[in-house]
C-alpha cells in the first residue's frame, strides 16, 4: 500500500492548481501519474515512485491515476479505479477514489478507460521520462511523434521553482534527515570497514525513520568518480571517503549532502590543503547567493578561489582571472556548483533542466565544466539550491589534459601528478534564498576541517 498521507490541507492543492490554470490560460492539460514498473517480472516491483509533478498538483500518492485540467471551466477529474476484491486480497484494501478525491479538493472521479474519451489532439502534456508513458501518451494522441507544451512546462517551472513556506518546512525535515544520516556515518565509520557497511549504517538511519533514499547513494573512497555507485572497495587508513546521499521524505521533498572525510581521525596534509580549498570555495558561495546574483557568476567566483588556492598549493600558475575564462580549473572542478532542489534532488529536470536552471537572460556554456552547471539563472527568493564545490583527481582526465598539454599557461603538470591519487572532495549542503541572502535548510552539520577531523577521532577512538 502506498503512503497516502497528505501533508498539506486541501487549500494548497486547490490554490496550486488554480495558480497553473490561470497561467497556462486556456486549454485543457493532462497528468501522467505512474504505475508499478516490474523489475524482474510484472509483479515484483521496483519501490513506487509517484510522478512528483503528479503529487505536487493532484496529491494522491498511488499507483495508476491520471488527471486532467480544464483551464477553460476550471474543473479537475481523475481518472483511475478504486481496488478490486483481486487487487485487496493480494495487496490489501486502500481508501476509495472519492475519499481521496476530498482531501484534495477533486469531487470528479472518471473510471481509468474514460481517458481516452477526454483527450483530443490539443491537449497539453509534459515530456514523457518513463517508456510506458511515451507509449500512453502516443496511444492516446494517435500520434508517434510528441510535442509536450512550452507554455505549461513555463507555468509549471515558474511555480514550482519558489518554494513556499510550507514546502520550505518539508524541506528543512529532509534535509535534517539528510544532515542526521551524515552524522551517524561520520561518527561511527571504522578504517578497515567495506564501503558497503558504511551504506548499511546510512540505510539503517533510512529505514528506521521509514523514509526513502532521493537519488542512488554515492559512497565511495573514489570520491575523484562524481557519481560513483559502487561500495564493494575495503576502507583503509589514509584514504578519504566521499559520502553524497540525500533522504526522500514521503511528500517526496528531498535533501542532497556531501561531506568528505578521513578513514582515519585526521587528513593527511595534501587532503587537508585541498580541502581547505574546498571550504574556502563553499565560503564564497555563501557569501555570493542572494537574490538578484546569477548563479554562473557564483560559480565562476567559487572557480576563481579554487584557483587563487590550487595556485598558493603549486598546483595552478598564472592569472587568475584567464585561467577562470579559459576554463583550466575544470581539470578539477569538471561539474557544476549546484542544483535546485524539491520535490526532485535535480528538481524538475524531467521538464527539462533548460528551463529549470537557465532562462532568457542567460545562456548555458558549451565549454567543458560550465556545460555541467545545472543551474545558472539569477538567484530569487524561495529558490531552494545546493552549494556544491568540489576537487577531484581524475587520473585519466589528468592524462588527456597532459597529453593534449591543455592549458599549459594555468597548470603545473609537474606538482599535479604529485597528487595524482588523492581521490576527490565535495562539500554539499542546501540552502533556500531569502529577501537578503540564503539560509542554510534543516540542521547544520559542520563541514569544516576541524570540526570533521573531531567527528572522526572520537568515531575511531
Ligand atoms: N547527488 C547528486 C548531486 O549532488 O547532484
Ligand atoms: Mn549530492
Ligand atoms: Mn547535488
Amino acid at each position: 500500500m502506498a503512503n497516502l498521507t497528505f501533508p498539506f490541507d486541501t487549500e494548497t492543492y486547490v490554490s496550486r492548481r488554480k495558480i497553473l490554470m490561470e497561467s497556462v490560460g486556456s486549454g485543457k492539460i493532462l497528468f501522467l501519474g505512474n504505475q508499478d514498473v516490474g523489475m524482474n517480472c510484472e509483479d515484483n516491483v521496483y519501490h513506487f515512485r509517484q510522478d512528483s509533478t503528479f503529487l505536487y498538483y493532484i496529491g494522491i500518492n498511488l499507483v495508476n491515476l491520471n488527471a486532467i485540467l480544464d483551464c477553460d471551466s476550471g474543473e479537475v477529474t481523475i481518472f483511475g479505479d478504486d481496488a478490486s476484491l483481486d487487487l485487496i486480497v493480494w495487496m490489501g484494501n486502500q481508501p476509495k477514489l472519492a475519499e481521496l478525491g476530498a482531501k484534495v479538493g477533486i469531487t470528479s472521479i472518471k473510471p481509468s478507460s474514460a481517458l481516452a474519451d477526454y483527450v483530443h489532439k490539443d491537449i497539453k502534456y509534459l515530456p514523457p521520462y518513463r517508456g510506458r508513458h511515451e507509449v500512453t501518451l502516443r496511444d492516446l494522441l494517435g500520434v508517434t511523434s510528441l510535442s509536450p507544451d512550452m507554455g505549461l512546462i513555463h507555468a509549471i517551472v515558474k511555480q514550482r521553482n519558489i518554494k513556499t513556506q510550507e514546502e520550505i518546512a518539508q524541506l528543512d525535515q529532509a534535509c535534517t534527515h539528510t544532515a542526521k544520516m551524515h552524522e551517524t556515518v561520520l561518527r561511527n565509520a571504522t578504517p578497515d570497514m567495506m564501503e558497503y557497511h558504511l551504506v548499511s549504517m546510512a540505510n539503517k538511519y533510512v529505514f528506521d525513520n521509514n523514509l526513502q533514499w532521493s537519488f542512488p547513494t554515492i559512497l565511495t573512497k573514489n570520491g575523484q568518480t562524481l557519481h560513483n555507485h559502487y561500495h564493494g572497495n575495503q576502507i583503509k587508513e589514509g584514504d578519504m571517503v566521499l559520502f553524497d546521499g540525500g533522504i526522500e521524505l514521503p511528500s517526496l521533498y528531498c535533501g542532497d549532502m556531501t561531506r568528505t572525510f578521513p578513514a582515519s581521525g585526521k587528513f593527511s596534509s595534501m587532503q587537508a590543503s585541498l580541502y581547505n580549498i574546498v571550504y574556502d570555495s563553499y565560503q564564497t558561495a555563501l557569501n555570493d547567493s542572494k537574490p538578484g546574483v546569477f548563479y554562473k557568476d557564483v560559480h565562476l567566483a567559487v572557480a576563481r578561489t579554487m584557483v587563487e588556492g590550487l595556485k598558493s598549493l603549486g598546483l595552478m600558475k598564472g592569472d587568475v582571472d584567464e585561467a577562470v575564462a579559459t576554463g583550466a580549473h575544470s581539470l578539477f572542478f569538471p561539474h557544476g556548483l549546484g542544483h535546485m532542489l524539491g520535490m526532485d534532488v535535480h528538481d524538475m529536470e524531467n521538464l527539462g533542466e533548460i528551463y529549470v536552471g537557465y532562462d532568457e537572460t542567460v545562456e548555458k556554456s558549451t565549454q567543458f565544466g560550465l556545460r555541467s552547471l545545472r543551474l545558472g539563472r539569477r538567484l530569487v527568493e524561495g529558490f531552494a539550491i545546493t552549494i556544491e564545490p568540489g576537487i577531484y583527481l581524475i587520473p585519466e582526465l589528468i592524462d588527456k589534459f597532459k597529453g593534449e598539454n591543455m592549458h599549459a599557461d594555468f597548470l603545473n603538470y609537474a606538482e599535479i601528478e604529485k597528487y595524482r591519487n588523492i581521490g576527490g572532495i565535495r562539500i554539499e549542503d542546501d540552502y533556500i534564498i531569502t529577501a537578503d541572502g540564503n539560509r542554510r535548510l534543516g540542521e547544520p552539520l559542520a563541514n569544516d576541517l576541524v570540526s570533521i577531523e573531531e567527528m572522526r577521532t572520537e568515531a575511531i577512538a
